[in-house]
């Protein structure tokens, strides 16, 4: 079979590997269908997340067919379509007992394509079938699950939950880029009264817009704490969510909560940044963080399934399996490309379109 295989910062190729095969009872072989990348797939790529060892598989986003299931495997069975999440969960420790199957310690976790092979080929083995796949119903297509693999229930667990984003909330989104989009889009759950989006790229607040922020602002171009006072009659925001990863948005954020808001941090942060409680501390403010845990899943399935959600807008490229490293040379450049997310098929499940052409446009 083939996968997309990471050789060090930098360098990966899509090829030949060893066949999948079952390595525990609990374990599955899913086909992959369709499979998308991630903006960590491109922190892998800059060395930036040394746990990942060279010769692993990258990819945790996936929606595939079951092949193959180990004695132990009792709630899914070949043939059944599942969505193959970026998180897995044993299903017997502490924390996914607890309902944070992120932080799991059974072996479960975020391990696809960062301590296991991962999703981006044609086969995978995936851990913990039974409590880590989700069945994909019969009438949806592949498209419309594929995202729920991780930026939906990253944005509304660690985002639009942890925020506790009420009816007529003011929601503050720092940065536009798929996750501030999935936060918009499941901020709109709660019908807060007005989302202000905030980020760099005029191109990603036009997406904003589309995915429904009220108000945009450039905060390259104009004083956001400014703008954002003026439009709350110089309280602040009840809800501001960080979807960027550098200090100044998450400094940004604290500037423009209210007295007794909340901050909501989802990006990844590599350095550190300033907590002004000199400022903050006579304000009630509470400032959460948090790793995915993908328990909403369900819950965001069945919003799909019942037609309130429809993260298709989503997709902005799509490519053939095997032409994975042109999908990242394309995801990679997204200031030009202006990709989201781009949506890789399998050869067996590409509409009749050529593939030449997808490759070269974006939809
Ligand atoms: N907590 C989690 O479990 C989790 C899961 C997935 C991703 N993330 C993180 O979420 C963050 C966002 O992910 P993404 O895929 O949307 O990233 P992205 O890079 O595609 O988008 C980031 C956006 O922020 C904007 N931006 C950059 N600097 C800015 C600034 N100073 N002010 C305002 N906007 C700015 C960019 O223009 C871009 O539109 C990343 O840090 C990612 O690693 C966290
Ligand atoms: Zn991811
Ligand atoms: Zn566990």
């Amino acid at each position: 079979m083939k996968g997309l295989v990471y050789h060090g910062p930098g360098r990966r190729t899509w090829e030949t590997v060893p066949d999948r095969r079952l390595e525990q009872p609990t374990d599955a072989i899913v086909r992959i269908d369709t499979a998308t990348i991630c903006g960590t797939d491109l922190h892998i790529l800059k060395g930036d997340v040394p746990e990942v060892k060279p010769g692993t598989i990258l990819g945790h986003e996936a929606v595939g067919t079951v092949v193959e299931v180990g004695a132990a495997v009792t709630t899914v069975a070949p043939g059944d379509r599942v969505l193959v999440s970026c998180i897995t969960s044993c299903g017997r420790c502490r924390f996914c007992n607890e309902g944070h199957p992120g932080l799991c310690t059974g072996g479960g976790g975020w391990i696809f394509g960062h301590l296991i092979d991962g999703l981006q080929a044609e086969f995978a083995r995936v851990p913990f079938a039974d409590t880590s796949v989700y069945k994909v119903p019969d009438e949806l297509s592949d498209e419309q699950v594929l995202f729920l693999a991780d930026i939906l229930p990253t944005a509304f667990q660690v985002g639009v939950l942890n925020g506790g984003v009420q009816p007529g909330d003011t929601v503050a989104i720092v940065g536009a880029g798929p996750i501030g989009l999935a936060t918009i889009m499941t901020a709109r759950l709660y019908t807060p009264a007005r989302i202000i989006a905030i980020d760099l790229a005029d191109a990603r607040l036009e997406r904003a817009r589309e995915f429904g922020a009220d108000v945009v602002i450039n905060n390259g171009a104009e004083d956001a704490e400014a703008r954002v006072m003026e439009l709350t009659n110089g309280i602040g925001v009840d809800v501001a969510v960080e979807a960027v990863g550098v200090p100044a948005t998450f400094e940004l954020c604290a500037d423009l909560i209210r007295p007794g808001g909340r901050v909501a941090n989802v990006g990844v942060h590599g350095h550190a940044a300033t907590l002004h409680l000199e400022k903050l501390w006579i304000r009630d403010v509470t400032i959460t963080t948090g790793l995915v845990d993908a328990v909403t899943t369900p819950m965001l399935l069945r919003l799909i399934e019942g037609g309130r959600l429809d993260p298709t807008p989503f997709a902005t490229h799509r490519f053939g399996l095997e032409d994975t490293e042109a999908a990242y040379d394309v995801f990679a450049n997204a200031a030009e490309t202006q990709a989201l997310k781009v949506v890789l098929s399998a050869a067996a499940v590409v509409p009749a379109v050529p593939r030449t052409a997808e490759v070269a446009g974006a939809v």
